[in-house]
């Protein structure tokens, strides 16, 4: 694998699922293989998971780590070509991604969106810009719209979870006192319209997902009919993709609580985490024996790690 800036780069998701699960049970099986290489880990937005499971991953490879948080260690890049930098941008992609390419093997990029122009997030600029100027490759640790490692990650956890071959798997719309992003929700959506579930996306009016991520899901506007049944309950958050960035609702009759887990078939609650208590998910949820959100989070490093392993393996070759 060349670089993984969606899951669309993945040669074989349902083959890659249970490689990631294999080395899970043998974290260290691959240890010599990241030997005298680096990972260069760039934060333009903060992390807590993300940053973590993958400088593991990397370590149980064999791999060097080096860490930088833009937002307060680094200045403004310019992207934009042919531009006078006259204002707050102090060094243009072009050097920052070759200087890079230098230091380290891999690089690892997480660049949230603006929220304000949809066209312009929708490019994905950030992420583009690092992999057309770097010469190594380049992983995505959540872009303005897409987080497949955060999918991989949910897929592996469906996986070693599911007791039927085919199990329903219901993504809900929750409140959020804040606008946020489209790429979780958008990356489940795909993931799962590429492995064997029966899959629902229920959100209020106005929540619509781009045309292109939706696919051919189905859509369901009432949550307790969609969750009926349900296996496992994928519950996030995000703002309009029409009405772009903006809140539209904080309808809290939409947060997931136990009456809500009553109607699915005893369903397993997943979100990536971080998550706001009674707001998305009450209490009495998140801290029950459906809630499957740590053991989630713990499956973050094996998709990192399957997912640097096929880079590390490809430059090798
Ligand atoms: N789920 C996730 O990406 O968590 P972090 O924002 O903490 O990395």
């Amino acid at each position: 694998m060349k670089q993984f800036l969606d899951i669309e780069d993945l040669p074989d998701i349902g083959k890659t699922i249970q490689e990631a699960i294999a080395l899970k049970k043998d974290p260290f099986a691959y240890e010599t293989l990241g030997k005298h290489k680096t990972i260069g880990l760039l934060f333009f937005n903060s992390s807590l998971r993300t940053r973590l499971s993958t400088q593991k991953a990397a370590q149980n490879l064999g791999m060097q780590t080096m860490v930088m948080n833009f937002s307060n260690e680094g200045w403004t890049l310019e992207f934009e070509d042919g531009s006078v930098m006259d204002g707050g941008s102090a060094e243009h992609i072009k050097e920052a991604a070759a200087v890079l390419s230098q230091y380290v093997d891999i690089i690892a990029l997480r660049a949230f969106p603006t929220l304000q122009d949809r066209e312009k997030d929708y490019q994905e600029t950030v992420l583009k810009s690092f992999q057309k100027y770097a010469s190594v490759p380049v992983v995505n640790m959540e872009s303005a719209t897409a987080h497949p490692l955060q999918a991989l990650a949910d897929a592996i956890t469906i996986a070693e979870l599911q007791t039927k071959e085919k199990p329903k798997v219901v993504l809900s719309w929750a409140p959020h006192p804040k606008a946020l992003p489209h790429s979780v929700p958008n990356s489940f959506a795909k993931m799962m319209q590429k492995i064997d579930v029966d899959f629902i996306i229920t959100h209020p009016e106005g929540y619509e997902l781009a045309p292109e991520i939706v696919g051919n899901a189905k859509i369901m506007h009432d949550q307790d009919e969609a969750l009926k049944d349900a296996d496992f309950v994928y519950v996030k958050n995000w703002s309009s993709y029409n009405d772009y960035g903006k809140i539209l609702s904080t309808d809290k009759s939409w947060t997931i609580t136990n009456e809500k887990m009553a109607l699915t078939n005893q369903g397993k609650f997943m979100h990536c985490l971080p998550v706001r208590r009674n707001m998305i998910v009450a209490d009495e949820v998140l801290d029950s024996e459906q809630s499957v959100v740590i053991a989630q989070a713990n499956n973050r490093t094996y998709a990192a790690q399957i997912v640097l392993k096929k880079i590390l393996e490809n430059k090798e070759s």
